[in-house]
């Protein structure tokens, strides 16, 4: 389970988020929804300790552990793993290398370059990746959409309990999207891992049925619900959903 409690995060002394808390159970999915710009990818890169971001205030657990006293390493061995809003790409580091590195990492493990072999391909065939992305530099060359699907290839290989996936459906065409966002739903209900997905993309929305939506405001979680909200903000704009709600707390 992640426990985000009362959490103040800076970037370059600017203070983006304060008092934010979130739980998220064992094979939960929860949404994070709110304008541009409040915060939603600070949160997500400050669980991996990005150094870009302080952490000032407040605590994040992680099957008890305490993520705050770890490093990124220490945590994505914890099996958090984070797609981020615009992966990097990395010239020089295969795909083929760099999984079978992070999975002899993890499991401390000799990996087996048959049986690594076979489930990549198996994985790319079933994502429609084509085998020789495995062997291309990590994102490398590739186009916005190939990229995400690229990362779905990490998820598959490096079988993370905790997802993190900062829109993970921009830049995916319409099948694309059906693709990625089914294969995430499979991907969970194979391992029971929990996800935390920042989207406002209604059809992502529908195909992994989160249990909770969370909206963003004064730098914290203001508004929680479920699939409903979602809709309303798609139907009147965050701007209209925060004066309506502000309208109701008047009266
Ligand atoms: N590395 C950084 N240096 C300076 N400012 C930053 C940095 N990262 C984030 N910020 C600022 O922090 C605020 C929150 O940014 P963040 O990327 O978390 O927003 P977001 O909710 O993900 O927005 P979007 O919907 O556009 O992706 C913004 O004002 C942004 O300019
Ligand atoms: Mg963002």
């Amino acid at each position: 389970m992640l426990n985000i409690q009362k959490v103040t995060i800076k970037v370059n002394n600017k203070e983006i988020l304060k008092d934010f808390s979130l739980k998220i159970n064992d094979g939960e999915t929860h949404v994070l929804m709110g304008p541009n710009g409040v915060g939603k990818s600070t949160i997500c890169r400050s669980l991996l300790k990005d150094p870009n971001y302080q952490i000032t205030s407040g605590s994040i657990t992680y099957k008890d552990q305490d993520l705050l006293s770890l490093s990124t390493t220490e945590i994505s061995r914890l099996g958090i793993l984070m797609v981020s809003q615009s992966p990097i790409a990395i010239e020089g580091v295969s795909n083929a290398e760099m999984l079978r590195l992070a999975l002899s990492e993890r499991t401390k493990e000799h990996i087996d370059i048959f049986k690594f072999s076979k489930k990549a391909k198996e994985i790319c065939q079933k994502l429609g990746i084509p085998e020789n992305f495995l062997h291309r530099d990590i994102n490398n060359g590739m186009s916005g959409g190939e990229r995400k699907k690229n990362e779905l290839l990490h998820i598959w290989m490096l079988e993370p309990s905790f997802l993190i996936l900062d829109e993970i459906d921009s830049g995916l065409d319409v099948d694309a999207l059906k693709v990625v966002s089914t294969s995430l739903k499979e991907y969970q209900e194979k391992t029971n891992c929990s996800i935390l997905l920042v989207t406002h993309n209604p059809r992502i929305i529908e195909i992994l049925k989160p249990d909770y939506i969370h909206i963003i405001k004064d730098q914290k979680i203001s508004f929680t619900g479920d699939a409903s909200l979602a809709k309303e903000i798609e139907q009147k704009g965050f701007k209209q959903f925060f004066a309506t709600k502000a309208q109701e707390s008047n009266d």
